[in-house]
């Protein structure tokens, strides 16, 4: 079967086209249009108009690989409301163009199947952290959510520094770049309740600092990461885990990475985490979940969903893996 899957949950317009072999997926298509990161931020309807403006791009790109698609899958949600309408058309348009059924997916559970898929995992302690998103999660009938952020994301964390510090890039990868340069370090707010933690009070002590740019990114980032690790280690002791899976844009950071692996290694647990490309948002991972999801899912008034959450919708019991 071949699964079409759009992606438009916020700032990235994509594309992704997947083919099941038996027990395995074949990614043949990946393709984002992303919005540039700028210093004011994201304003919803220019996202909307982004990717209105490159859905001709999008069409062009599919008619190009000359595939019939046997399904089509969309990001429900969460998301931006603009942004998701507009992927939601996109999708919708091409289902009705094919004739096959639209299927409306999860999208942080499409960040964890593609993970999965990829990193071959059983049973992982997941580590889920995005722009909006930052979730220790295990899975049992469904995801639960055992620890989170109590205010913002780790992502938007990191992206609002970038932008008050005026970095290049102005979000959370001109803060690594920038925090590569020292290891000075800094006190900062560090604030972990059980297996929750906070983000506002590091990120105000960080503008309000009169320290070098480096200096602040730097310990931003291992003030943060810390408080994750922490609150992840109490969940893997907690839950007996053998594996932590890391995914989610934030899963690209290579300190990120080290960090949660010496923490795993400790307690005899394998860290995982899926390639740079299926980290952010991408389309190949909404098409995988699409296609592994499609049955019995309820087609009826599923269009977007601004608020959902990863403990909403049911888990994947098929047991597949992402062709190398
Ligand atoms: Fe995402």
């Amino acid at each position: 079967m071949i699964c079409i899957g759009i992606e438009s949950t916020a700032h990235t317009l994509g594309l992704g086209v997947v083919e099941s072999r038996e027990k395995r997926i074949k990614v043949l298509v990946n393709r984002t249009w992303k919005y540039p990161s700028i210093t004011e931020g994201y304003v919803p309807f220019k996202l909307a108009e982004h990717h209105a403006d490159n859905a001709g791009a999008l069409a062009t790109e599919l008619k190009n690989t000359g595939l019939k698609p046997d399904l089509v899958s969309y990001s429900q949600g969460p998301g931006i409301g603009h942004s998701l309408h507009v992927g939601f058309i996109i999708a919708k348009t091409i289902s009705n163009t094919f004739d096959v059924p639209l299927v409306p997916v999860n999208h942080a559970i499409a960040h964890i199947e593609i993970g999965k898929s990829e990193c071959r995992t059983k049973n992982p302690l997941i580590v889920y952290v995005s722009g909006g998103n930052t979730q220790i999660i295990i899975q049992k009938d469904k995801y639960e959510v055992v620890g989170e952020t109590m205010d913002m994301g780790l992502g938007n964390m990191l992206d609002q520094l970038g932008r008050k510090l005026n970095l290049d890039p102005p979000d959370a990868v001109g803060v690594l770049k920038e925090a590569e340069k020292t290891k000075d370090f800094t006190n900062l707010p560090y604030t972990v309740k059980g297996m929750n933690f906070s983000f506002t009070g590091l990120l105000t002590a960080a503008l309000k600092s009169r320290e070098k740019k480096d200096k602040i990114c730097f310990s931003a980032q291992e003030t943060a990461f810390s408080m994750l690790v922490e609150a992840c280690e109490r969940a893997l002791c907690h839950y007996h885990s053998k594996e932590v899976l890391l995914v989610g844009g934030n899963a690209r950071n290579r300190r990120l990475r080290e960090m949660l692996s010496i923490m795993s290694a400790s307690h005899g647990a394998r860290f995982c985490a899926p390639s740079d490309e299926y980290c952010g948002d991408n389309a190949a991972m909404i098409a995988l979940t699409g296609l592994v999801s499609w049955k019995g899912v309820e087609f009826k008034n599923a269009g977007p969903r601004q608020k959902m959450r990863v403990d909403d919708s049911k888990i994947m019991k098929n047991k597949y893996y992402l062709a190398k």
